[in-house]
This record gives structure tokens, C-alpha cells and sequence, in this order.
């Protein structure tokens, strides 16, 4: 279904009880302890939070006979990243969205996890479920924080400034990586992102300083919401409790159409929402910053 630079995604049949279930296979074998890490990070984040209604479900974990890690999670059919290249989400819905998934995190956060990499991508949704956060392979638990999470693996569109500075990870990030995400959403790309090109460190990190747009469409007081928390300082957002309980008692009007589309650059190919999975790989989930060897950041792929 998937391919990334860490893992493939496959859609299989858990022969047992006749079910479809996704398998996430890890590209790397598991043959050092960084990588061991990160699986079992992974597989503890996601097996304890997944009976949360919008965490995605965890069926089970395992090794394959050739030392490749996998995760069996339940199937879903897409991402809001495929949703929001196809049609921007109107207020209502993105505010939906973010109902559920504030209360992932609340609950998440509760438990001493860290998703670390909310963005449209690792949201998935299903016929029966509109709503689910995936891909705990960022998350760091509590007692298990280990320095192999660096910036290689950040998605700067959805990252807040202090990840940059490499400062203690803390709720506050997850907070602003679902505001970064709900923004785009209904704006089609990620806020202050140009179109037409990935911005290199130093004009990313200027872009921090640049005001959030309102969004025709979108009432204030959601975009001002989102505003507070993709506030440059960590102490200056809401938590992840205080976001819920702001975005549950919005009023917004479910009819309202979704804001003008903002695509990415013209030729890009858009493609359809599933059931049908697309058969090209994605890039979306490869290492979203490369460093060269001086340590700059060479390159950003797609967000
Ligand atoms: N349970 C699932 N059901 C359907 N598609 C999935 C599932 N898990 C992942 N995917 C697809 O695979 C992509 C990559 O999966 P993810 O867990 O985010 O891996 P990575 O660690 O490579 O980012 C997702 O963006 C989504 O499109
Ligand atoms: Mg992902």
C-alpha cells in the first residue's frame, strides 16, 4: 500500500478470523540496537495506546525469519494527506479531525507518550472510523527515551522550532504539530509552506517568524486557535486538554463548503482517495530531512 524509507505497507488477510488487517513491515533487518529501539519503541507506544478509539489498532508484532521487524494494525483506507491533495476539508470537518485526535493525545500524553510526528500523512481514517492517529515509530515513551530520534526523521512542515533546537521533547510539540496539521488540511498545504519548493533550514526557520494567514472560509476563531498553538514558544500553547475542550465547543457551521483549494505545483500528480490503494510508492513517509556530511540540510522531500 505504502512505501517508505523506513517501511513498507501491505494489505494482507489475518487468515484465523477471515479479516483484513495492514502490515507494516520495517525495510531494515533488526540487527542493531538502534533499530532494535526504534521497532520496540514503536510496537510499545502503539500496543499501549491502541485501545484508544482513535489510535489505530494493534493486532500484533513479530520478526520475520529474515529479521525484519512488523507491526499487524488494523486496515484503514487512507490518509488525510490523500484527502487533503484531493479536496481541502472545511472547517467543521478539520475541526472534527481535531477533536478526536486532541483526545488521542490527551490520552497519550497522559500515559507518558509522545507521538512526535503528527501530520496528515500518519492520519488515517476508515469507513468506520473518521479519525485515527498511526505511526508511533517517533514516539517517545517515558521511560525509554533514547537520543537515535533526531532531526533525519523530522517533517519540518509539522515540526515545531524548539525540535530544531533540539530541546527536550515535551506535549507541547504534538500540540503544535496537530495545529500545523488541521491548518493544512483545509488549506491543502502546510501553514507559511510555499508552494512551489521546500525551503531550505535557514529560510524554514525564518518562516517561524512569518504570520499565519487567515484562510477564506475558515471562521477566526478557528484559525485563531490554531494560532495559539503553533505559538513559537512551547509555554504559550494550549495543552493537548485545553485544545480539546477549545475545539469541542466551537461553534461552526457542518454545512459550510471547504476553503478554496490551494495545490501544490501544477503537474503534480493528485491521486484518487482509496479503496483502490495507489499503486505508485509514496514518498511522503521516507526521511523527510537528509543531511549531508557537514551536517546541512541538503534536501526535504514531500510534506
Ligand atoms: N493501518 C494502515 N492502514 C492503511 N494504510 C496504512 C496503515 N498504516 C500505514 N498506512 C499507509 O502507509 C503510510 C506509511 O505508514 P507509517 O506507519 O506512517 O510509516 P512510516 O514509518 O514509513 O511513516 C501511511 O501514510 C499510510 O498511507
Ligand atoms: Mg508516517
Amino acid at each position: 500500500m505504502a512505501r517508505g524509507g523506513y517501511a513498507t505497507v501491505y494489505r494482507a488477510v489475518q487468515d484465523s478470523v477471515g479479516r483484513e488487517v495492514a502490515i507494516k513491515m520495517e525495510n531494515r533487518t533488526l540487527d542493531n540496537a538502534r533499530d532494535q529501539a526504534r521497532f520496540l519503541r514503536e510496537a510499545r507506544a502503539a500496543g499501549r495506546m491502541s485501545s484508544h478509539p482513535h489510535v489505530v489498532d494493534l493486532v500484533d508484532v513479530g520478526v520475520t525469519v529474515d529479521q525484519h521487524p512488523y507491526l499487524i494494525m488494523e486496515l484503514c483506507d487512507g490518509s488525510y494527506l490523500d484527502r487533503m491533495r484531493v479536496k481541502p476539508l472545511s472547517p467543521a470537518e478539520a475541526r472534527d479531525v481535531g477533536v478526536k485526535i486532541a483526545d488521542a493525545l490527551v490520552h497519550t500524553h497522559a500515559n507518558g507518550v509522545l507521538h512526535r510526528d503528527v501530520k496528515p500523512a500518519n492520519i488515517l481514517y476508515s469507513h468506520f472510523n473518521a479519525a485515527v492517529l498511526a505511526d508511533f515509530g517517533l514516539a517517545v515513551l517515558g521511560e525509554m527515551r533514547d537520543s537515535s530520534v533526531t532531526l533525519e526523521v523530522l517533517t519540518p512542515a509539522y515540526a515545531p522550532p524548539e525540535m530544531f533546537r533540539h530541546e527536550a521533547p515535551s506535549g507541547a510539540a504534538d500540540v503544535y504539530s496537530l495545529c500545523a496539521t488541521l491548518y493544512a488540511v483545509m488549506h491543502g498545504r502546510p501553514p507559511r509552506w510555499p508552494s512551489d519548493r521546500s525551503p531550505g533550514l535557514l529560510t524554514l526557520m525564518h518562516l517561524f517568524d512569518e504570520a499565519i494567514p487567515d484562510l477564506p472560509g475558515v471562521p477566526r476563531a478557528l484559525t485563531d486557535l490554531l494560532r495559539r498553538g503553533m505559538h513559537n514558544d512551547p509555554r504559550g500553547r494550549p495543552s493537548a486538554q485545553e485544545l480539546l475542550h477549545e475545539l469541542s465547543s466551537m461553534h461552526l457551521d457542518p454545512y459550510a463548503p471547504p476553503p478554496h483549494p490551494v495545490y501544490r505545483s501544477t503537474s503534480t500528480y493528485v491521486p484518487p482517495p482509496r479503496p483502490i490503494p495507489p499503486s505508485t510508492p509514496t514518498l511522503d513517509e521516507t526521511p523527510t530531512v537528509t543531511t549531508d556530511r557537514k551536517g546541512f540540510f541538503a534536501k526535504w522531500f514531500s510534506w
